[in-house]
């Protein structure tokens, strides 16, 4: 009689994965998912106080212009990549949300699944409710391990020596939760939060205890950039948290070009914050970006469409990115500079 449970609900998402339309427009996904969820959840996946740093973050991708380039006999254009040791066929990652499993049980093996099949990349955040080795345990795409500088250092150190066994291709601290994320005027986790905002020397201190490449998430001004690389970062991920952390912050993407030039000859930088269009990543990458990874969309996605919801997401910005190189003469992603970008008169 047990044994009979999953099928139905294997059943359930066949049936769910059929009714999400490929060309849904993301603003069209956000607010099938606004009607889905309720308003305490959808307040919770907000930005902090005004909003300006959440808008700015979607906003100031108008600030660059794409500039066409023709007859350089283009019609497609690959945008696979390697990073951390392992291919993927898009540089849009899944960003690690630590609050996947309020919208179901299902949400974080559906993200899993959605981003395998759209051949991505997941970053799994610390406090998903899955254990790693449940996530690992059904056919899965490179995963990431993002951590949380915790006040207990011995079960940060077991967690992430056990996503080096089961074959993650990094980890990595995100270390801009310095305060708790709010969202609106509310702080929703109180003092029930069981970390201590990570010191420099605390990133060194966990970076040695991996051989794994290793990103530190959250910088957001060259001084820090340098810093996380000193310590021993492969990786800075240019973040402000989706502007749920610091009101009126800049945006990521104006951040981008000043800790490229900072510290892109020595690690690897990602970013992410308001990318919304295909054309968004390419703007990222035109600044020096290697990937992107997004936040938000992907919460719409398994919310309306489960895995199908979370594939839908990163192809059809994929479909737009590949769009937006053919038409700009960029063949692969390694082609993508700044010759392409034109800057918009405010
Ligand atoms: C509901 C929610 C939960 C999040 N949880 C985490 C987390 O656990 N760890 C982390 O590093 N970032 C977390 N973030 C930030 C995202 O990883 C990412 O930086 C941000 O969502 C990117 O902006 P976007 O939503 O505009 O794409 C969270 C964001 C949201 C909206």
């Amino acid at each position: 009689m047990v044994s009979q449970l999953p099928v139905s609900i294997v059943d359930y998402s066949v049936t769910v994965s059929k009714t999400i339309s490929q060309d849904l427009p993301l603003a069209e996904l956000e607010r099938m998912c606004r009607s889905k969820i309720s308003d305490d959840l959808w307040r919770f996946i907000g930005p902090a106080e005004t909003g300006s740093t959440y808008h700015r973050n979607i906003e100031s991708f108008g600030r660059f212009l794409l500039k066409q380039r023709l007859f350089q006999g283009i019609s497609s254009a690959d945008i696979s990549l390697e990073l951390f040791g392992q291919r993927v066929k898009t540089p849009i990652l899944v960003d690690p949300i630590g609050n996947f499993s309020r919208i179901s049980n299902e949400a974080e093996v559906d993200v899993v699944a959605g981003a395998l099949e759209a051949g991505s990349m997941v970053f799994i955040a610390h406090s998903w409710q899955s254990s790693l080795e449940k996530v690992v345990a059904s056919p899965h795409p490179p995963l990431v391990l993002q951590s949380l500088f915790t006040k207990d250092f011995e079960e940060l150190k077991a967690k992430v020596k056990l996503a080096e066994n089961l074959g993650f291709a990094a980890v990595g601290l995100t270390v801009d939760t310095v305060v708790t994320p709010k969202f609106g005027d509310t702080v929703p986790y109180g003092t029930g939060w069981n970390l201590k905002s990570p010191t420099i020397e605390d990133v060194r201190k966990l970076r040695k205890e991996t051989s794994l490449p290793f990103f530190v998430k959250g910088i957001m001004c060259e001084e820090d950039a340098l810093l996380a690389v000193e310590a021993g970062a492969d990786t800075v991920v240019v973040s402000n948290h989706g502007g749920r952390i610091l009101d009126y912050s800049r945006a990521t993407v104006e951040v981008l070009p000043e800790i490229v030039k900072a510290v892109g000859s020595k690690a690897g930088v990602l970013m992410d914050g308001g990318i919304r269009r295909g054309s968004d990543v390419l703007k990222a990458l035109a600044l020096g970006a290697r990937a992107t990874l997004i936040g938000r969309p992907i919460f719409w996605g398994v919310t309306v469409g489960g895995a199908e919801g979370v594939s839908m997401v990163i192809k059809k910005l994929s479909d737009e990115l590949v769009r937006s190189m053919v038409i700009c003469g960029v063949k692969s992603l390694e082609e993508a500079n700044e010759k392409i970008l034109l800057f918009a008169e405010q």
